[in-house]
């Protein structure tokens, strides 16, 4: 095996090392949740594994770069608005970790071995590092500005695949259930008879990695938090794909319904959702 770390610079090195940190914690933990919470809905699941974990991430970073702000998942309230104004908050900072500390907190719980870690540095409004790790395979997945990125030392590149009848398409129903009707619903029933296969794993940062790794063709999900795709978005865009909002502009921190694919088959994912109406929320 590779090493994790492909660069000697700080920020990357600290944010893989608490991702790997964070992420054994977590495998260690399944199967063991004591806690089982609940936050916007009944579907929304929280446990103190989420919590603990986002503590590690926390200490770790802090004590690197104690005058660097962290948005975490688990430092905000659940809801939209709560998650709009945190961010507009976070955001003037000049130096703002984006972490989800477990990615599919619904897998998690259940045992399927879907899930993981996500940790994003944006430097002035651009994202700069993003570290998915998945525990359960131990992939570490990192990218850097201008750098490119890679699992392991191997440069992440996406898929080739030209149209959605040759595509493998990776989606995702949110636990905040108003966004997968009729919307969501009518997207999905448009896009089906079109493509090769759809998946829904249950972690939005996964499937952002695999879009990178060009394991599946593309990905779109409505009703997303930064945390879920800020690292992702990075690991996509230096792989060579393309990431937009669903209505095809360009994606900023903060935008939550992404549509992230290998370039080629985008505006075919982009049409799709919009004969759906399934664009704005
Ligand atoms: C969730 C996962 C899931 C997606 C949800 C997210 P969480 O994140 O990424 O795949 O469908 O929209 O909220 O809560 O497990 O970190
Ligand atoms: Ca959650
Ligand atoms: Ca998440
Ligand atoms: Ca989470």
């Amino acid at each position: 095996r590779e090493p994790y770390v492909v660069s000697s610079k700080g920020y990357t090195a600290v944010a893989i090392n608490a991702a790997a940190k964070a992420g054994e914690y977590i495998k260690s933990r399944q199967g063991t949740v004591k806690e089982l919470g609940t936050k916007s809905s009944a579907q929304d699941l929280v446990t103190e594994v989420d919590k603990g974990a986002e503590q590690m991430i926390r200490r770790l970073v802090l004590t690197h770069y104690p005058e660097h702000a962290i948005l975490g998942e688990e430092g905000v309230e659940p809801g939209a608005d709560a998650v709009t104004a945190a961010l507009e908050e976070a955001k003037e900072h000049e130096y703002l970790w984006i972490v989800d500390p477990v990615d599919g907190t619904t897998n998690f719980v259940h045992g399927f071995p879907f899930y993981a870690v996500s940790i994003a540095l944006a430097v002035r409004g651009e994202l700069t590092v993003g570290v998915i790790y998945d525990p359960v395979r131990d992939e570490m997945f990192v990218a850097e500005k201008g750098k490119g990125a890679y699992v392991h030392g191997v440069k992440t590149a996406v898929s080739s695949e030209a149209s959605l009848g040759d595509s493998l398409i990776a989606l995702g129903f949110p636990p905040d259930r108003q966004f997968s009707q009729p919307a969501n619903l009518a997207a999905f029933q448009n896009i089906l008879p079109k493509v090769r296969g759809i998946r829904a794993g249950g972690s939005a940062a996964l499937h952002l990695a695999y879009v990178a790794a060009g394991r599946v063709s593309g990905y779109y999900e409505v009703g997303l938090s930064p945390w879920d795709c800020a690292a992702g978005v990075l690991l996509v865009k230096e792989s060579g794909g393309q990431v937009t909002d669903t209505l095809g502009d360009p994606y900023h921190i903060g935008t939550r319904h992404i549509v992230a694919s290998n370039g080629h088959i985008h505006d075919d994912i982009l049409s799709s959702l919009k004969e759906a109406g399934a664009t704005g929320f």
